[in-house]
């Protein structure tokens, strides 16, 4: 059986981080859901970073090596203190980089984008032995069970800097609004007291919202869903290394099927600082529930 075709990667010609590149003003186009590709905009090392391209540099616990903030700690690790200093810096670079560039393609979001964690993630995607709720093979929206948001957005600019000409291979799925069609009728209401419950235990950072249940259910009921996951309409897309993309992980329903050797930054932004708030899975899921959840 073919797949229903999924056309959602928009590409752009810029070659350049800086504000002087070609695309701005793209709001539209990324809160739609599309996946903005940039073929030929590589994260550049320094020679004497590429010898980090290597998974001996992680701590042998975390998968990826990032820098947390506000503070910019260095996590997932291990090594002498300079060359823990080399790393930072790349990693910190990727992070100032890939902000001064989603500002530039995004201006409307000025002064109300936040900066997430930063990771370098240097293991490859293949050798990651996880259950299937962490399987990230799977099509999934990003929901975390720990980590409730209460609705915010989750934009998050990735690059290739793989040297052996691994692509970074993901697959891409229907529109949320189709997505979330397809789970809600089978998906429950929260048990009563339970977000209480699990945020005064610690088993969540903050109290869950409904949103939150919602959108934990959507990324569950898809991972366990091996129909959909074989038949279900999606597109195979390979990130060439060079290549640098951004996407609402939180909207568009991806897998990370191979690859190794990539950057990644998160942002966060309120649905309201966004252009037009009503494209986001929590108002695209109030509508569809007729009902305020958070
Ligand atoms: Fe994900």
């Amino acid at each position: 059986m073919t797949n229903p075709p999924v056309d959602i990667v928009r590409e752009f010609p810029d070659t350049t981080w800086a504000d002087n590149g070609p695309t701005r003003g793209v709001e539209a186009v990324v809160e739609d859901g599309m996946v903005l590709s940039f073929p030929t905009l590589p994260f550049v090392l320094a020679e004497d970073e590429r010898r980090f391209l290597d998974e001996s540099w992680t701590d042998g616990h975390a998968k990826n090596i990032s820098v947390r903030w506000p503070t910019g700690d260095l996590r997932g690790a291990a090594g002498s203190a300079a060359d823990l200093d080399a790393l930072r810096a790349m990693v910190v670079r990727y992070a100032e980089q890939s902000e001064a560039f989603a500002l530039r393609l995004f201006p409307h979001y000025r002064g109300t984008l936040r900066r997430g964690n930063t990771s370098f993630r240097p293991v490859d995607v293949a050798g990651r032995e996880t259950s299937w709720r962490k399987d990230d093979t799977r099509l999934h929206v990003d929901a975390f069970p720990s980590n409730p948001m209460h609705g915010t957005r989750l934009l998050r600019v990735f690059c290739n800097v793989n040297e052996e000409g691994k692509p970074r291979k993901w697959r891409v799925g229907e529109p949320f609004v189709a997505h979330a069609r397809r789970y809600l009728p089978s998906i429950t209401r929260p048990i009563p007291g339970s977000a209480w419950l699990m945020n005064t235990i610690g088993v969540t950072k903050r109290r869950r919202t409904e949103y939150d249940h919602v959108m934990l259910q959507l990324h569950d009921h898809a991972k366990a869903d091996l129909e959909f996951q074989k038949d279900g309409p999606q597109a195979h897309v390979n990130f060439a290394p060079g290549t640098t993309w951004v996407v609402y992980s939180d909207q568009v329903l991806h897998a990370a099927m191979g690859g190794q050797h990539m950057m990644e930054q998160t942002f966060y932004l309120d649905v309201e600082d966004l252009q037009r708030p009503e494209t986001s899975p929590l108002r695209t899921l109030e509508r569809l529930l007729h009902r305020p959840l958070r």
